[in-house]
């Protein structure tokens, strides 16, 4: 398959190291698939630890200069780079759905997404700030500074390939970091091209370094080598998990985000409309495939009935397609994996005693798309319950009393995102509180932005994204203790 783009530079096959185009040290390339008819788009360096480790060497040799750099330089580096990902957006959504599957209005919208963390926190560069601290006796203060931590490496994941990957590189240059980054193996497109842009904006060579390919290989390399001083990785619990302790024998910091398992709550009193449009917003949204997706629907029993009513006929309205056909409004999942893991939950909690209902069943369709599915009856015991769906189903059950839904909201290792809907203030402060999750949105369906705090609790990871906290996890804080004032 051939890609059309107004500016073919933008496609880009190789690592970008130290400034650099290469080919990975073995000359193996791999495909890159459309997801949506499974054809090969193009071949890319298949790199491997050797890979990782020259671009190791190349960030850590960038670092002493690019720290040395003003915040303002920083900033103003940064702000071209955004506005250059902005004047491209249409490449770069072409280049996104094409390896993504997400239709093409949606790809341009995550460019959008993705600058706005670049241009936040070109921003936020200028205000890393510290403190003077009073001291004991009268002859000493204390000064605290926030500096660079060093070399940071990303693992970023293939639904959000664009955004993902500014929303940790943004934030770990602007206060003086630099980066090699690991963007998901089915998604390294949107990475390069990024990089290329990068490159044009005039950020020096080896300040960002992109590897792709032999996934173990490249994520052993990252998390064993020393000079790499913190790791941040979006991607599943399990692997986060491994990644953690590998990184604990070189005491790495480390941030996470991974799996959710967001609950989607509506009290009798909700505006059931506003209700709908907020889970369909937050459910459908690149056919399910996000961390913070509404993943299980609890509906106050005195409004299920309508709610169901609603909700069928707003599910019968999604058209599948792939990224060319302009009337999609959902695409295909990523792989036939994540097609057969998504089939294989529906069956399990049909088997245990769930209807499923498929508001569009004359629509036929094959490979990688699934058709979006309501699952009724669902018992907390159930796999599409206590797990991660990442796909277009919407398990839903019911509840008589607020503190049934809070129960059953919790209850879950996951506290990424929740939502709920209710026009009562005093139930929207105490639900709001009582919810174990990092994220709440409140008669919303939609929450990330720039400006807001993205991060889990409990299982979900550690760790802030975005917003004023956002930069917190790529300084060290020192304190310098100043004598002698006091003669
Ligand atoms: C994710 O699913 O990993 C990120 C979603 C978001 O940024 O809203």
């Amino acid at each position: 398959m051939k890609l059309t783009l107004s500016d073919p530079d933008l496609l880009k096959l190789g690592a970008y190291i130290n400034g650099q185009w290469e080919s990975a040290n073995s000359g193996k390339t791999y495909a890159v698939l459309n997801p949506a008819d499974e054809v090969e788009i193009a071949q890319v360096a298949r790199c491997d630890a050797r890979d990782t480790k020259r671009a190791i060497d190349a960030a850590q040799t960038a670092l002493i200069a690019w720290q040395s750099r003003t915040a303002k330089e920083r900033a103003e580096l940064l702000r071209c780079w955004a506005d250059l990902l902005l004047t491209h957006k249409s490449d770069l959504a072409t280049i996104l759905s094409a390896e993504q599957g997400k239709p093409l209005t949606e790809a341009e919208g995550e460019i959008l997404y993705g600058a706005s963390y670049i241009t936040w926190f070109a921003e936020e560069a200028k205000r890393v700030y510290g403190d003077t601290i009073p001291y004991p006796s009268s002859d000493k203060r204390v000064l605290c500074v926030k500096q660079p931590i060093g070399v940071v490496a990303c693992i970023t994941p293939w639904n959000f390939p664009n955004a993902m990957l500014a929303r940790k590189i943004a934030p770990a240059l602007a206060v003086g970091c630099t980066v090699v980054c690991k963007p998901a193996e089915e998604t390294p497109l949107s990475a390069l091209a990024m990089a290329e842009l990068a490159q044009r904006a005039g950020i020096p060579g080896g300040v960002l370094n992109i590897v792709s390919g032999e996934t173990v290989e490249i994520g052993d390399e990252l998390t064993s080598n020393d000079i790499v001083k913190k790791l941040t990785f979006t991607g599943s619990t399990a692997v986060g998990k491994k990644l953690m302790a590998d990184c604990s024998a070189t005491m790495k910091r480390v941030s996470l985000e991974l799996g959710g398992n967001a609950p989607f709550i509506v009290f009798a009193d909700a505006d059931l409309d506003a209700a709908i449009d907020g889970l369909m917003a937050s459910k459908f949204r690149n056919a399910g495939q996000t961390c913070v997706c509404a993943n299980r629907v609890l509906v106050h029993s005195r409004v299920a009935e309508l709610f169901l009513s609603k909700l069928t006929a707003a599910v019968k309205s999604i058209k599948l397609g792939s990224a060319s056909d302009p009337e999609a409004t959902m695409g295909p999942l990523i792989h036939r994996n994540a097609v057969a893991s998504v089939k294989a939950k529906v069956q399990d909690a049909v088997a245990a005693g769930a209807s499923s209902i498929v508001p569009d069943s004359s629509c036929e369709v094959d490979g990688n798309f699934m058709l979006p599915t309501i699952l009724l009856d669902v018992e907390p015991s159930m796999r599409v319950f206590q797990e991660e769906i990442f796909g277009p189903v919407i398990p839903m059950t019911t509840f008589d009393t607020e503190a049934e839904a809070i129960r059953l909201a919790n209850d879950t290792s996951a506290g990424l995102a929740a939502y709920f809907y209710s026009r009562d203030v005093g139930c929207v402060w105490r639900v709001s509180e009582a919810l174990e999750f990092g994220m709440v949105g409140v008669n919303t369906g939609v929450i990330s932005n720039e400006m807001s705090p993205f991060g889990g609790m409990k299982e979900s990871g550690q760790g802030r994204e975005g917003s004023k906290y956002g930069l917190d996890d790529y300084t060290e804080i020192k304190a310098i203790c100043m004598g002698g004032i006091d003669q």
